[in-house]
C-alpha cells in the first residue's frame, strides 16, 4: 500500500453549514450540548466563528458573539477553533483602518481562535497583509494562532493555473501558515481540482485546504480527486447540515477514505452520535420553513452564472421588494455581464452583493448602469482594491465623475483610512461592558447599539421583546 497520508477534516457545522442552509440561525445554546462529543472526534479544526455568524448573532439572535466564542473555547479543550475573516473588511462589508483589523485579530485570538482563514473578495493580497501580520504578531504573544490565506476560487479567462500558482507563491512569501482554496459557489469540478492541487503543490510547501459547497452537486467528487492529488485538509459538515448549499457530509468523506492511504481515522460511531444530536434540529428548521427544500437540491445554474447560494436568495428578496420577481432569469443572465464589467472578480462577500444588486438595478431600470450604487462606484474606482483584469473604462469614468474623482485609486485602499478605534471608543463609551464591545460597534454601529441596549435592559430586568427571528438570508 502507498505511504499513509491521512486527510484532515475541518468540521463546518457550527459556521458555514448553518450559514448556508438556515441563514446563520444556530444559537450558542443549540451548539453547547454537543461540544464535548465533537471535541473527541479528532478534527483538524472546528469552524465556528466569523463569516456571517457575528452579524447574525447580534442582529437576530441577540447574542454576544464574543461570549459565544469564549463558551466554545471552554468546551473545545483539544480541538482547534477556526474562523472566517474578510481581510481588510474584517467581518463587515467595507474596508476598515489597520488599527481596527489589528485589534480584531488580537481579540479573536485571545478569546479562543486558533486558525484565522483570511480572504479578500478581489483576491487582492494587499488587503490581506495587515490581517496576516497581526495574526503572526499575536500568535507569538498568545502561543496560539495560524494565518491561513484563502483564495476565492472563480472562473474566467484570467484564472489560469499560472494565476493560481503565482498567487500560492505570493501567499507563502507574505508569511501565511497555510493556503485555502475557497470555492464558495461550488465551481471547482473534480478533474480541474486534481490539476489545480497538483500545480499548487509543485510551487508551495504550505499545507493546502479545500473548501467547497455542494450547490452544483459535484463537491464530494471534487474532494476525492483533490485528496488523490495531495490536498491536505477538506471542509465538511455533519450530515444533517450537509449538501445542498452547504458542504459534503463529514461521515461520507470519512467512509470514502476508510482503508485507503488517506484514511482519516475518525470514529464513525462517534460521528453517528453527533449526527443524532443535529438531526432533530434539522427537522425543527424544516418544519419552521427556515430550512427550505430549495437550498437542498442540485442547482446547476451556479456553474453557468457563478452565483453563490446566499447571493441567489438575496437576489430573490430584492426582486420581491421591487415587485419584479418575473425578472429573475434576466437578472441571472445579467450577473456575468456585470461581473465582466467589474474586472471579472470573484463573487463572494461583499463583491457578490455589489454585483448582484447592480445586476438587479440594470434589469429593473431597463437600462444598463443608469443608476450605480454607492458600493458599485467605489468598486469601480478601486476603493475595494485591485481587480484581476481592468474594469470597463466607460463605466469607470461614469463612477469617477459621479464621485468627483479624476483617477482611480491604485494604492491599497486602507492606506487612505485614518486610525479609527479611538473614535469608535468615544462613540460607544456609554455602552461598553468589555473591551470587545468596541469591535462589535465598529463593524455594525446600529445593530451593535441595539444589542447593547437590549443587553442592558435584560440586565436591569426590564421586559424585552423576544429576539428577532425574521427570515433574512446571509451571503456565504
Ligand atoms: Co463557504
Amino acid at each position: 500500500m502507498a505511504e499513509k497520508k491521512p486527510v484532515q477534516i475541518v468540521e463546518t457545522v457550527l459556521r458555514d453549514a448553518h450559514q448556508s442552509l438556515i441563514a446563520t440561525r444556530m444559537s450558542t445554546e443549540q451548539m453547547l450540548p454537543i461540544v464535548d462529543k465533537m471535541d473527541k472526534v479528532g478534527y483538524h479544526s472546528v469552524e465556528c466563528w466569523g463569516g456571517a455568524t457575528f452579524d447574525a448573532s447580534l442582529r437576530f439572535l441577540k447574542e454576544d458573539p464574543w461570549d459565544r466564542l469564549r463558551k466554545l473555547r471552554d468546551g473545545f479543550k483539544n480541538t482547534k477553533l477556526q474562523m472566517l475573516f474578510r481581510g481588510q473588511n474584517i467581518l463587515g462589508y467595507r474596508p476598515y483602518a489597520d488599527d481596527v483589523v489589528d485589534y480584531f485579530v488580537q481579540k479573536s485570538i485571545s478569546n479562543g481562535i486558533d486558525i484565522i482563514r483570511i480572504f479578500d473578495c478581489l483576491n487582492d493580497l494587499r488587503n490581506l497583509q495587515e490581517a496576516v501580520n497581526a495574526t503572526n504578531k499575536f500568535k507569538a504573544q498568545e502561543g496560539r494562532g495560524e494565518a491561513q490565506v484563502a483564495l476565492a476560487y472563480t472562473l474566467g479567462d484570467a484564472y489560469t493555473l499560472e494565476y493560481w500558482t503565482s498567487m500560492a507563491k505570493k501567499i507563502e512569501e507574505m508569511g501565511a501558515d497555510s493556503i485555502c482554496i475557497k470555492d464558495m459557489a461550488g465551481l471547482l469540478v473534480p478533474y480541474k481540482a486534481s490539476e489545480l492541487i497538483k500545480a499548487m503543490k509543485e510551487v508551495t510547501k504550505l499545507p493546502i485546504q479545500l473548501h467547497t459547497h455542494y450547490t452544483s452537486g459535484v463537491a464530494s467528487m471534487t474532494y476525492l480527486k483533490a485528496v488523490e492529488a495531495g490536498v491536505d485538509v477538506i471542509d465538511t459538515a455533519m450530515s444533517p447540515f450537509a449538501m445542498g448549499t452547504s458542504q459534503p457530509a463529514t461521515e461520507v468523506m470519512v467512509e470514502t477514505f476508510k482503508g485507503t492511504p488517506y484514511d482519516t481515522g475518525l470514529d464513525q460511531n462517534l460521528l453517528a452520535e453527533i449526527a443524532d444530536y443535529f438531526r432533530p434540529l434539522r427537522e425543527q428548521w424544516l418544519e419552521s420553513g427556515l430550512l427550505s427544500p430549495k437550498v437542498m437540491g442540485v442547482n446547476i445554474k451556479t456553474l453557468l452564472y457563478q452565483v453563490p447560494g446566499g447571493m441567489l436568495s438575496n437576489m430573490v428578496s430584492q426582486l420581491k421588494e421591487m415587485h419584479a420577481e418575473d425578472k429573475y432569469d434576466e437578472v441571472l443572465e445579467e450577473i456575468p455581464r456585470v461581473r465582466k464589467d467589474f474586472g471579472e472578480i470573484p463573487l463572494v462577500t461583499p463583491s457578490s452583493q455589489i454585483v448582484g444588486t447592480q445586476a438587479v438595478l440594470n434589469v429593473v431600470m431597463g437600462e444598463r448602469y443608469k443608476t450605480l450604487t454607492k458600493e458599485a462606484k467605489d468598486m469601480l474606482v478601486g476603493k475595494y482594491g485591485r481587480t484581476t483584469v481592468p474594469v470597463n473604462a466607460e463605466i469607470q469614468k461614469k463612477a469617477l465623475d459621479s464621485l468627483g474623482m479624476k483617477e482611480p485609486i491604485t494604492y491599497r485602499p486602507a492606506d487612505d483610512l485614518e486610525p479609527s478605534l479611538a473614535k469608535f471608543e468615544k462613540e460607544m463609551a456609554q455602552y461598553k461592558q468589555q473591551d470587545e464591545d468596541v469591535l462589535s460597534y465598529a463593524l455594525f454601529p446600529q445593530v451593535a447599539t441595539e444589542f447593547f441596549k437590549y443587553r442592558e435592559a435584560q440586565q436591569t430586568g426590564v421586559d424585552v421583546t423576544a429576539a428577532n427571528t425574521e427570515n433574512k438570508t446571509y451571503p456565504v
